[in-house]
């Protein structure tokens, strides 16, 4: 591993200065308030994006299956490994009268499985893991009856280091590893695969998905908002000046993707510990005094190599979040199900525990991350309908908040963009 940081802080102390185009004025959230830009971004940007469903170890064999739901986008989708070890994705309707072909007891409900055929059970038609139809019940009733006509409606699907990734956009020629670029490819050879003990968990808020993506893409309030989880990050706030736990290391910004870098609190014991932290020796920020070794990290980690540095968290375009910490990797997904409403989805990998009292230490800390994750969600929903008030129109980031600016510059300009391209050819 080259230990060359790859990013420094631009002369002047302040991060806007390497990125001049994203500018430095009041920025207007009016694309989280909008109902005519929300069609808009799930047309010019859900639509047209590789989407993240999922990750290949919940598709262990051939047969495997997962449906996800995307109300918003208008499908249901199946994705399923075939006998040839290939991860596919298909719209989750049957060719013969449209009948949804994979759930359980409720149509709108996710399910998972597996099977050696996808079975319709309507009409018991059978098409196999690669789509095609392989057995029409009473074929002698069909009319001009071509088998090869009635496969299912394939959808883009590719795998990027083990992660599922959807297109719905026909038209899209980009692989997957191309659209996510320099970030991804300088992660890659991290041990994504685990094994690893995963906690998952999902909520739907009344919000915006972007105003939550924004509080994953600074730190900044990290002393005031978790004033109550992370009691020595806010006490160096007091002072009001720079706070080595929360100001950024690194911010990068790479096409529509961006990442930070950070420190966060130590995981030691501080003045602040609680009773049960110094039980099991564990915090939020993971076990205490315990750097879990990998191996070498991947070139894109600790960009600065930094010897405080804690944490890393990767946004790639348009609604997927991956955040590095010392117990392993944890992933977000925001998928919008109006224009003030969307779900979060959260998955913890973290290093399987080799001992009980590791178990329970590992538990603690997944169990202070969801409070801080729900500390994290705990303004947004007051901050929608402040938003939705349109009473303020213009916003004050600062250079602790430049991904902020850029997320929604990007949805912006990529809206802006789609809009043009339409005008032009329709
Ligand atoms: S709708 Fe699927 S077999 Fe008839
Ligand atoms: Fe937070």
């Amino acid at each position: 591993m080259s230990q060359q940081p790859l990013v420094t802080k631009p002369e002047s102390g302040y991060w806007h200065d390497a990125y001049p185009e994203l500018g430095r004025g009041p920025v207007s959230f009016d694309d989280c308030v909008s109902e005519a830009f929300y069609r808009q971004e799930i047309e010019h940007v859900f639509r047209k994006t590789w989407l993240y469903v999922g990750r290949v170890e919940q598709l262990p064999g051939p047969g495997s299956y997962f449906t996800r739901e995307f109300a918003a986008l208008n499908t249901s989708v199946i994705l399923v490994r075939g006998k040839d070890d290939v991860v596919r994705a298909f719209h989750n309707v049957c060719p013969h009268r449209g009948n949804k072909l994979l759930w359980q007891d409720d149509p709108f409900r996710e399910t998972r499985g597996t099977a050696p055929v996808l079975y319709c059970r309507f009409h018991g038609w059978r098409y196999d893991l690669e789509g095609k139809l392989i057995k029409a019940s009473r074929e002698d009733l069909l009319l001009d009856f071509d088998k090869a006509n009635c496969a299912l409606a394939a959808i883009q699907c590719e795998v990027w280091e083990g992660f599922i990734f959807i297109n719905l956009d026909p038209q899209n020629t980009e692989s997957v590893r191309d659209f996510l670029g320099e970030f991804a490819h300088d992660l890659e050879g991290y041990p994504f695969a685990g094994p690893h003990q995963v906690y998952r968990f999902q909520a739907e808020l009344q919000c915006n998905w972007k105003i939550f993506m924004d509080g994953f893409a600074e730190s900044y309030h990290g002393p005031y908002l978790h004033a109550g989880s992370f009691g020595a990050l806010t006490e160096i706030a007091r002072l009001d000046k720079a706070n080595p736990y929360t100001d950024a290391l690194a911010f990068q910004l790479k096409g529509p993707h961006r990442m930070f870098s950070f420190a966060g609190e130590p995981s030691k014991q501080t003045p602040y510990s609680r009773p049960i932290e110094c039980l099991t020796e564990s915090s939020p920020a993971g076990p205490w005094n315990k750097k879990v070794d990998i191996g070498p990290l991947p070139r894109g980690l600790n960009p600065t190599r930094s010897e405080s540095y804690g944490f890393d968290s990767f946004q790639f375009f348009p609604n997927f979040v991956v955040i590095f910490s010392s117990s392993g990797y944890t992933t977000h997904a925001h998928w919008p199900t109006g224009p003030h409403s969307h779900i979060v989805e959260v998955e913890m990998f973290f290093r399987p525990p080799t001992t009980h009292r590791e178990r329970i230490a590992q538990e603690l800390t997944v169990s202070f991350l969801n409070d801080i994750v729900l500390e994290d969600a705990s303004p947004l929903e007051g901050m929608q309908a402040m938003l939705n008030s349109q009473a303020i129109r213009e916003f004050h980031v600062n250079d602790e908040e430049i991904l902020v600016r850029h997320l929604h510059k990007t949805v912006q300009d990529w809206v802006a963009a789609g809009e043009r391209q339409k005008g032009a050819t329709g």
